[in-house]
């Protein structure tokens, strides 16, 4: 039992010293630890996303108040730049008026993380196109 405690801790430090020569320092903090990662059951806008790519997804939840994004959390199933860039258009869209998010664009959540590889660069689509859709959402709920 304690071998096998060992070999999950030597895989898991073999993952991270790996990753860490392909992600910046940024996207390996928010993928070890996501900001905002929680389901948000009384959330009055979500939005969904999915890349049929690569198979990830995400949910957005909001909680909108006087224009503004009050709180805002997710869930997303996907790989390690998806959790960094979901935990990142989270952080950059809480507190924004509604106007400010939907003005969120991939770019801002590359910058925001130093970078991305090339090959991961798609993964800052889904943040945004999930955060745009939960705002659409909500003003749908306005009409
Ligand atoms: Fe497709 Fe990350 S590999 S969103």
């Amino acid at each position: 039992m304690v071998a096998s405690n060992i070999d999950a801790t030597e895989v898991f430090c073999k993952m991270i010293m790996e990753v860490s020569d392909i992600y910046s320092e940024k996207v390996i903090e928010h993928f070890m630890c996501p900001q905002n990662a929680y389901s948000m059951p009384d959330a009055n806008a979500q939005g969904v996303y999915g890349d049929s790519s690569c198979g990830d997804e995400l949910i957005i939840f909001l909680k909108v108040q006087d224009n503004y994004i009050q709180e805002i959390s997710y869930l997303v199933f996907g790989c390690c730049a998806s959790i960094a860039t979901s935990s990142m258009t989270s952080v950059l869209a809480k507190g924004k008026s509604l106007e400010d998010a939907l003005a969120i664009t991939e770019e801002d959540i590359i910058q925001a993380l130093d970078g991305l590889p090339e090959n991961k660069v798609h993964c800052s689509n889904l943040g945004v196109s999930a955060l745009r859709d939960a705002i659409n959402n909500y003003y749908e709920t306005l009409k």
